[in-house]
């Protein structure tokens, strides 16, 4: 068995918080499905409301009514109820169900173990800028997984950007790097916009500025495909303003510092998805 969506098919949602909400959109937009086909369920009566009024979606607070028939179930919850989740929806799903997991530090291992034997499930790690239609999402098809389940996933999040298949191997790496991303990259904008207070300018024209700056470096970057290195060695003249900074940057040895705190951000996604398995 594996799945595809056809026009009839009905996709759960389990947990309509921030993901749920990007995801809906996204596939409403992109016409993957339509609202009716579209189901989400929340403890929270209020979050229902909202993805009816906005998206036109049927809400519901038992998880058990909302995957009821569904053909793909997304479990967008805190990684800490999955268990509890799985416990409760796990014997009412049908067999063909493909579930879909978004939940950090959870491995389809684990998945699979929670729901009756033979499930096919998928594991993705979005990032934030899902948000926005220009997420980064990573997937891996646990075992049973079919292609026709990867096509699916894959579609399912290339409505909120671009998507990467990746064995699960690399997970931790991939929550250190885009998971916690657009973190360093808000650090980024922090600095400087900071700076540029520092320097005297108001506080609208330095985000103005820095943000205009950060898209622009962004597509630039896309669009000229070259290496990082190569643009940053192109926009550096001897003895001119960038290499003062970057000199700068150097001496404090801010390049070592980033992977350190990256490969930081990797060693704790191991030791948090470790500590679930245990738990
Ligand atoms: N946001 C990100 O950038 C991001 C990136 C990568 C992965 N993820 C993963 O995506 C998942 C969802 O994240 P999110 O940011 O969308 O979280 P969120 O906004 O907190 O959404 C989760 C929703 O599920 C509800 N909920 C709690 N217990 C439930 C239950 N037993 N049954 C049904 N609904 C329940 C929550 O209600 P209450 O608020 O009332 O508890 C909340 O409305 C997480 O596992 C996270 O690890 C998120």
């Amino acid at each position: 068995m594996s799945a595809s969506l056809s026009a009839e098919s009905i996709l759960t949602f389990v947990g309509a918080g921030n993901m749920a909400e990007a995801l809906v959109h996204g596939i409403i937009q992109a016409k993957l499905l339509q609202p009716r086909c579209l189901r989400v369920t929340d403890t929270d009566r209020r979050r229902l409301d909202h993805f009816q009024a906005t998206f036109g979606v049927t809400g519901f607070e038992r998880n058990v009514d909302g995957v009821r028939g569904a053909q793909v179930v997304v479990l967008a919850v805190k990684p800490q109820v999955i268990a509890d989740v799985l416990k409760d929806i796990g014997t009412k799903l049908a067999p063909s169900t493909l579930v879909v997991s978004i939940a950090a530090g959870i491995t389809t291992h684990r998945l699979q173990q929670q729901l009756p034997a033979g499930m096919r499930v998928v594991r993705v790690m979005p990032n934030m800028p899902a948000l926005a239609g220009a997420g980064v999402s990573v997937y891996c098809p646990g075992k049973q997984a079919t292609e026709a389940d990867a096509q699916l996933v894959e579609s399912l999040f290339q409505s909120v950007g671009v998507v990467v298949r990746l064995d699960e191997k690399h997970l931790d790496a991939v929550t250190a790097l885009s998971g916690s991303g657009p973190a360093y990259v808000f650090f980024l904008a922090e600095f400087m916009m900071q700076a540029g207070y520092e320097m005297g300018l108001d506080h609208a024209t330095a985000k103005t500025l820095t943000l205009g700056t950060i898209r622009g470096a962004a597509r630039l970057l896309e669009e000229m495909g070259q290496e990082p290195e190569e643009l940053r060695r192109r926009v550096t003249s001897k003895g001119g303003t960038t290499a003062a900074a970057l000199e700068v940057l150097e001496a404090g040895r801010v390049k070592e510092m980033f992977i350190k705190a990256i490969r930081a951000a990797q060693k704790r996604s191991r030791e948090l998805s470790e500590g679930m398995v245990d738990g």
